[in-house]
């Protein structure tokens, strides 16, 4: 039977590149759509850049551009990105579009006269300088609980608590640095604890197995037990100035408000979807109606659960339209264990990636030997990952092919052999076709990792043949011809198979196999039969490269963030704390994870606090008080002073620090500062760095607020700083 499924991955913000966090996701559910098709069913994958929110109009005036250049911008970035790494949508499509701005009005009008939209006045904080509200994330002060400060106005980064940005200590707003006022408006909010709302959750997050178990549970936890009421009402609206589509008003009024996030981004997977019915022909109500009997799946980060196990059915389901299927939810990537850091170099773009000439399907394979369907959190782990991919696709994948295909060459005319084949690959390699559907078993429920294996177990049968039959010893003895013929036959039909099996996940791997094989594309059924007898094959050339590790080196090299300051920045805005960072700046950005999936996000104007770490963790640091020996300017360099730092007992050391454009190198000779005393020592076009000063500076860490740290006098060099 040919199912019907319509597949979507969450929308990235058109505020930032893509990155090996975001394409976990990405390449999880190109590897679905993409098996789903080779089964033969009617399948299409569509998604979209989440185009409105703060943070973007934010971004764009700062650019000076407008919001509508920089999301066509970032739209080029994106498809770019992902084609780079072969995830094939139906359709990428962007959310500011009429299509999207119809269903989101469509689905307000509905919410609202089934009685779930109710306008109520609230205060919030409002920048009288910008002359905006401030979202919660760009309102900074004091946690209320713990006193740390610079928190975001939701959530305390060093002790956990959640609160209100009204219960913040000194507040001030990131965007201009003023201290914000309260003002009352109106906003329109989804009755989400209506009882409506509330019994349907409770009934269709606990059916058909929407949800993954441990998700299912999570979703109990939200909903509580029955009779609770534990769902909040939720605000669905923002004030101008706002990039996105106005809340429309009675008899056609302006009501000066938005729709935020979720009464929009979500929505886009149907403008998304619309659009490319229209451009098909296909029927939209087939998908979307209320009856509709497709399939429908979101593939999203555990991150925006919530969302969309909660908030989006109920708004769905009260709008007349069907709900999900199912909700795949995945977990994070880390990279060697840790969050991904710009400052280690894990942070790594998609661009990046792509540019320094890894090739995508080396982390396609990775990542689908990870995925094992559940939320746990991935790990890329960089030595791992070179091993695997040269030993699983290069050691015993391709190896098959390259072992049989010059003998078929030279020795048979390129052609396979005469006849037998089917019954003596059976006997031979029992099993490796029938695999097919346990294979296929585990792309269904999307553990890939388990499918990998079932794979390369096989793989190892092959090449167990290969090491019993030695078709190089074959080709050597004389009467041998038939059976050398035989071996090298029934190996490319193996390699087919096999090609067969990872054709989801290394979708042009498998093409230029095809052109090897002389086969038109392969479906999975194919796995069903082997190929004609004297069948011919192409000329076999190399099919994938190995991974050398100095690849992985430049790679992490091209994304550390380099000593020196990158660009020109504007003066800092008064008000906005000093923040003690390191002299080479960095803007740490938060929310490394996946996507940013705060609309209230801003990149590169504030500086937020990093995650809470154990004083273990701190204390690994090791800072030191530093003499500054000498000082002097660092040819070539127009924002480096390479130190002479002495340590104290005869020990110096040679630091290049990013600030040039704050001090004149005769000013610091003689001098005490800090420095991180055991950083690895870093290569650097001028020489080797072996160490870092410490300086506060504003929160894009540039000119001209640098300053360098000092101690109290009395401190000496070679001090433990704690
Ligand atoms: O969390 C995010 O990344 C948002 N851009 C929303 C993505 S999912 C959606 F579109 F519903
Ligand atoms: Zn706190």
């Amino acid at each position: 039977m040919t199912r019907k499924i319509l597949l979507t991955a969450a929308l990235p913000y058109a505020n930032g590149a893509i990155h090996l966090g975001h394409l976990v996701e990405y390449i999880q559910t190109d590897i679905w759509t993409r098996f789903q098709k080779m089964r033969g069913h009617e399948c299409w994958f569509v998604c979209a850049d989440d185009t409105h929110g703060t943070p973007i109009m934010l971004r764009a005036e700062k650019e000076g551009i407008t919001p509508e250049q920089l999301i066509e911008r970032v739209h080029a970035e994106h498809s770019r990105d992902f084609a780079g790494f072969h995830v094939a949508f139906d359709n990428y499509y962007t959310t500011h579009s009429d299509e999207t701005r119809h269903y989101s009005e469509d689905i307000f009008a509905k919410l609202k006269a089934a009685g779930l939209i109710e306008i109520r006045s609230i205060e919030q904080y409002y920048d009288p300088v910008k002359l905006m509200f401030l979202p919660d994330r760009f309102i900074k002060g004091e946690c209320p609980k713990c006193g740390a400060k610079d928190q975001y106005g939701d959530a305390c980064e060093s002790c956990g608590a959640a609160y209100a940005p009204t219960d913040l200590k000194n507040p001030y707003s990131a965007v201009s640095g003023a201290p914000p006022v309260l003002k009352s408006s109106d906003h329109y909010f989804f009755k989400l604890s209506d009882p409506r709302c509330q019994d349907f959750l409770r009934q269709w997050t606990q059916q058909e197995e929407r949800l993954q178990p441990e998700a299912a549970n999570k979703l109990q936890e939200w909903l509580g037990a029955p009779g609770e009421s534990k769902l909040t009402d939720w605000d669905i609206s923002r004030d101008a100035p706002y990039f996105g589509f106005e809340i429309p008003g009675d008899n056609g009024k302006s009501t000066g408000k938005y729709f935020y996030v979720w009464l929009d981004a979500p929505i886009g997977y149907m403008g998304s979807f619309k659009n490319f019915c229209d451009k098909k022909g296909l029927d939209f109500d087939e998908f979307w109606g209320k009856d509709s009997t497709a399939e429908l799946y979101h593939f999203i980060g555990k991150d925006i659960l919530y969302f969309h196990a909660l908030f989006w059915p109920a708004e769905l389901a009260h709008a007349g339209y069907r709900t999900p299927t199912k909700v795949f939810a995945h977990g994070f990537l880390t990279v060697d264990g840790a969050k991904m850091s710009k400052s280690r170099g894990t942070f790594i773009t998609a661009e990046s990636y792509l540019t320094q000439g890894l090739n995508p399907e080396w982390l396609r394979y990775y990542f689908a030997a990870k995925l094992n369907g559940s939320m746990e959190d991935i790990d890329l782990n960089l030595e791992d990952f070179t091993q695997r991919v040269n030993s699983d696709l290069i050691g015993k994948y391709i190896n098959i092919a390259s072992r049989a295909a010059g003998f078929i060459a030279k020795r048979f005319d390129g052609k396979l052999q005469r006849e037998h084949v089917s019954a003596r690959f059976k006997a031979e390699l029992p099993g490796l076709m029938e695999a097919a559907d346990e294979i296929a078993g585990y792309y269904e429920v999307r553990d890939y990792a388990r499918g990998m294996r079932c794979v390369m177990a096989l793989a190892d049968r092959i090449n167990q043949y290969v090491d019993k039959n030695q078709p190089w010893v074959l080709a050597k003895q004389e009467g041998q011809e038939a059976k050398l013929h035989e071996v090298c036959s029934l190996l490319i039909n193996a390699f087919r198979l096999l090609t067969i099996y990872l054709k989801p996940v290394l979708p042009k791997l498998a093409q230029r196999a095809e052109e090897f094989l002389n086969v038109a594309p392969l479906h999975w059924a194919d796995a069903g039969h082997l190929l004609p007898i004297a069948h011919p094959i192409s000329d076999y050339e190399h099919l994938m490269q190995r991974i050398d590790a100095k690849q992985i080196d430049s790679l992490i090299a091209a994304n550390r963030e380099s000593l020196e300051p990158t660009a020109a920045a504007p003066a800092p805005s008064p008000g906005i704390p000093l923040r003690i960072t390191v002299a080479e700046p960095h803007s740490p950005q938060r929310h490394a994870q996946h996507q940013q999936h705060s609309e209230d996000i801003v990149q590169a104007q504030t500086s937020p606090v990093e995650p809470t770490i154990s004083i273990d963790d701190f204390s690994k640091v090791d800072l030191r008080i530093a003499r500054i020996a000498d000082a002097q300017h660092v040819e070539g360099a127009d924002k480096l002073i390479r130190l002479t730092l002495d340590l104290g007992e005869g020990e110096t050391r040679n630091v290049f620090a990013g600030i040039k454009s704050a001090y004149d190198p005769a000013q610091l000779v003689g001098r005490l500062t800090v420095m991180v005393a055991n950083l690895a020592p870093r290569k650097m076009k001028f020489g080797i760095s072996e160490g870092m000063v410490l300086a506060a500076s504003d929160s894009d860490g540039k000119s001209p607020g640098l300053f360098l740290l000092s101690p109290d006098s009395g401190a000496q060099p070679g001090m433990r700083v704690k």
